[in-house]
């Protein structure tokens, strides 16, 4: 008999691409978690209908229906203890989590961001690299802190920054990124191949990869 795969709930406010990513990795049957159910803030999310068609509880918990974060909170933990959920993915949720919520699921709150961060942190991380003239951007998978995508990195990818690059070109090819990439970040935190040391991620895995330096405008031919 196969392992017991962790169960993830992911936390969504829209498209969910990155939820798709999820659960066309959990359906492969050598990932080591399911997705348990998905909930969203927003109720026309296009990710519940992505959840739905996987047949995966999806949920809709909006936070506008709440007198106050605390409420809205434990109306999400509600939803994500009833469903049995072991680990967190935050996949395009677009409210910050609290610590009291973080106390439920212990360094078992993951977050995606499209920068390579520290650098660009909060909204529409992408225009803020292109405002800001960057070379190389990309997209981090992090354990979430109290703070604004500042806890400890687990996983990055990078992509060049092209010159005739806008915020839709540049998103996108983020975007192809981090659905390579969450899969893989969650692989190595629920097995336990990463761990937490400090502000910092230690990583016990077979590393791939021969090393080589993404350049950024490339080299002349
Ligand atoms: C993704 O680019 C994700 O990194 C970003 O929102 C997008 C959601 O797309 N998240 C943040 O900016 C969080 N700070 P998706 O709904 O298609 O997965």
């Amino acid at each position: 008999m196969s392992a017991q795969r962790a169960r993830l709930g992911v936390l969504i406010s829209g498209g969910g691409s990155n939820l798709q990513a999820l659960l066309d990795a959990a359906g492969q049957a050598d990932f080591p978690a399911e997705v348990a159910c998905v909930v969203s803030n927003m109720p026309t999310a296009y990710g519940l209908e992505r959840a739905r068609k996987a047949g995966v509880r999806a949920e809709v918990v909006d936070h506008k229906g709440f007198a106050s974060k605390a409420d809205f909170e434990a109306a999400l933990h509600g939803v994500l203890a009833d469903a049995g959920v072991q680990w967190v993915c935050l996949a395009g949720f677009m409210r910050l989590v609290s610590a009291d919520f973080l106390k439920h699921f212990p360094g078992r709150v993951l977050n995606i961001h499209p920068s390579l961060l520290p650098a660009f942190p909060g909204l529409h991380a992408q225009r803020q690299a292109l405002e800001r003239g960057v070379k190389v951007a990309g997209c981090t998978v992090h354990f979430v802190d109290a703070g604004t995508d500042t806890g400890p990195i687990i996983a990055q990818a990078a992509v060049p920054v092209l010159a005739q690059d806008d915020e839709a070109s540049l998103s996108a090819r983020i975007l192809a990124e981090e659905h390579r990439l969450y899969p893989l970040a969650v692989r190595l935190a629920v097995t336990g191949a990463v761990t937490l040391d400090g502000m910092r991620t230690r990583v016990d895995a077979i590393v791939t990869g021969d090393g080589a330096a993404l350049r950024s405008p490339g080299a002349p031919k």
